[in-house]
């Protein structure tokens, strides 16, 4: 028996959890509401709020979890992508809590683990996963990407954003839209009661497989900024369209790549994950797709396709059964691709 205690401290997000044998037995998530005053997320507030929460959060995920620290066999943390302060803190307290329990420490790539989350498997719940090699379409506030894995430790990133990530630009343009933070979510749910056609925003025209959204918010708030000087309520008065019309927008965007993909190397077996893959509009479009095309799709549930330490934890679950250890002079990355 495997027991893998994962630690997850990237962004803005303190997250612990247990998994023995694949199988999640807690996977407790501090999300941080500082932020919110701010409208994104405040880099130095992050890391101090981490430093509160994560002696509590693992002290629960181990009392969810029913096992006792004895149990574990090695302790995994995000080495990064992320924010540097806020790594720190996680990669700390891995290390300590590795040498006062004498246990090996595995380094897990956030982006890896938002991929393997599709293998976290519940405890007497079916599960369904993903075989290699499949295309995985990762969208968070901080990612962009397309990647095949081939096996749960390879994988190959063959397009991401040039610029700005898919989630980002929702919350940008929710911010301008004086949004709460975050404002995918609340787009989301404004945009079922609006017309996707109404307005219409600028696509990036760029070859191959890569992103950008960037130049889809600078269009967003030219086009406000017009707007407003002719009706000042435009934007109430118009909120659901909006929110409709920019979601459109960025789910075409990602989707006009994810096929491009899928028809390119041929894979049928499609994934989402990250936060913006909760998109009730994403969600629909990749199905309709797939109804389509004959793809066959896979979507963590909502707790494991947010930053989570669940799929930290895999990870290092599969980390562990391959060897892949690393040692105490480890130190975070805030920038990494997965090649
Ligand atoms: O993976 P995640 O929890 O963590 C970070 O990357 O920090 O993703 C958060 C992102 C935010 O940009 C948020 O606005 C977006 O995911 N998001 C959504 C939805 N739920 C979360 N975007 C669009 N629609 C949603 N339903």
């Amino acid at each position: 028996m495997i027991v893998i205690l994962g630690i997850e401290s990237s962004c803005d997000d303190t997250s612990a959890a247990v998994l023995r044998d694949g199988v999640v037995l807690s996977n407790v998530i501090a999300s941080q509401k500082v932020h919110e005053a701010y409208g994104g997320v405040v880099p130095e507030l992050a890391s101090r709020a981490h430093q509160q929460n994560i002696i509590p959060v693992v002290h629960e995920a181990i009392r969810q979890a029913g096992i006792e620290i004895k149990d574990i066999n090695a302790i995994a943390f995000t080495r990064g992508p992320g924010l540097l302060g806020s790594l720190l803190v996680g990669t700390s307290f891995a290390k300590g809590f590795a040498i006062a329990n004498k246990l090996p420490m595995i380094e897990v790539n956030h982006l890896q683990a938002h991929i393997l989350a599709n293998f976290i498997k519940e405890p007497g719940k079916e599960s369904r996963h993903p075989s290699f090699p499949f295309l995985t379409l990762l969208v968070s506030g901080g990612n962009s990407q397309l990647i095949i894995v081939h096996d749960y430790l390879d994988m190959e990133m063959i397009g991401q954003t040039i610029d700005d990530a898919a989630g980002e630009a929702f919350d940008k343009c929710a911010k301008v839209m004086g949004l709460p933070y975050p404002g995918g979510p609340v787009i989301d749910r404004l945009a079922k009661d609006g017309n996707p056609e109404r307005f219409s925003f600028n696509k990036p025209q760029i070859s191959g497989l890569d992103y950008s959204f960037s130049g889809l918010k600078t269009s967003f708030l030219y086009f406000l900024r017009d707007e407003l000087k002719k009706n000042p309520d435009f934007i109430q008065e118009n909120l659901n369209d909006l929110c409709a019309s920019l979601q459109k927008t960025v789910i075409d965007i990602l989707m006009d790549k994810l096929k491009k993909a899928a028809k390119q190397t041929g894979i049928k077996q499609i994934a989402i994950g990250g936060g913006v893959s909760a998109n009730s509009a994403l969600q629909k479009a990749v199905h309709e797709e797939a109804a389509r095309c004959g793809w066959e799709v896979y979507i963590p549930r909502l707790g494991y396709s947010v930053d989570n330490a669940g799929m930290v934890a895999v990870t290092g679950y599969y980390k562990y059964l391959s060897g892949q250890f690393i040692g105490l002079d480890t130190v975070p990355f805030a920038r990494t691709t997965l090649d």
